[in-house]
């Protein structure tokens, strides 16, 4: 174990399993996790949550996701996923808890183990994240992993209601992360 982790208890990701579709499901209905996402789906029915995991445990094409596990607790408390792998472009981080943990820091440790998967694994030359203005945890979770604030696109998020968010553009390149964490396992 390297001197500095995110958590006070001990995160792993793991590849998804069907039988997670319950967990899924129950994450996808707090209202309040959701609601600081890009986007926020009106609905999400077992019938999704079924096909939403069988999908990320068949780990096809440019997506990956991963289920988060923390020490104690028999099912994940949420998930972390790469989008648009393999491409010229670089893939996108993202990242829910969905059940609230109780402790500190298991997004971001989360979040970490899973760039460290696109660098290490998944040859990827840079991450980026969107992340709505308002979201002071997904800020500061990329913040602590050594991402930088590259630029704000002004009202690029319209909620049904018509509300019009800002959205901040993250990010770090492979350089930038092996600088963060040299040193580290
Ligand atoms: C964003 C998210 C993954 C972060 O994970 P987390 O486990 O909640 O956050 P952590 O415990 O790792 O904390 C990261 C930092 O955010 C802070 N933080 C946590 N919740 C916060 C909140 N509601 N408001 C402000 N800061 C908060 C922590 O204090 C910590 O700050 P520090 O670096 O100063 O210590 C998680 O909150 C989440 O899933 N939110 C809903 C979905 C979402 O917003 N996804 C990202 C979309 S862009």
């Amino acid at each position: 174990m390297s001197s500095e982790r995110g958590s006070e208890v001990e995160v792993a990701i793991r590849p998804f399993r069907e039988a997670d579709w319950p967990a899924v499901h129950r994450w996808f209905n707090n209202r309040e996790a959701i609601s600081s996402l890009m986007e926020v789906r009106p609905s999400f029915s077992e019938e999704d949550a079924r096909g939403w995991t069988e999908a990320a445990a068949g780990a096809e094409g440019e997506d990956r996701k991963w289920a988060i596990e923390v020490a104690g607790r028999d099912e994940p408390v949420g998930f972390t996923a790469l989008y648009g792998l393999f491409r010229q472009t670089a893939p996108e981080l993202g990242a829910l808890i969905g059940d609230h943990p109780g402790v500190r820091g298991v997004g971001r440790e989360a979040e970490r183990l899973t760039v460290a998967k696109a660098f290490e694994e998944l040859g990827a030359h840079r991450v980026y994240g969107r992340i709505p203005a308002f979201n002071e945890a997904a800020k500061k979770a990329v913040l602590w992993q050594g991402w930088k604030h590259e630029g704000t696109m002004p009202e690029h998020i319209r909620r049904p209601d018509g509300t019009l968010i800002d959205c901040e553009i993250w990010g770090i390149t492979a350089a930038g992360w092996r600088r963060r964490w040299a040193g580290e396992g």
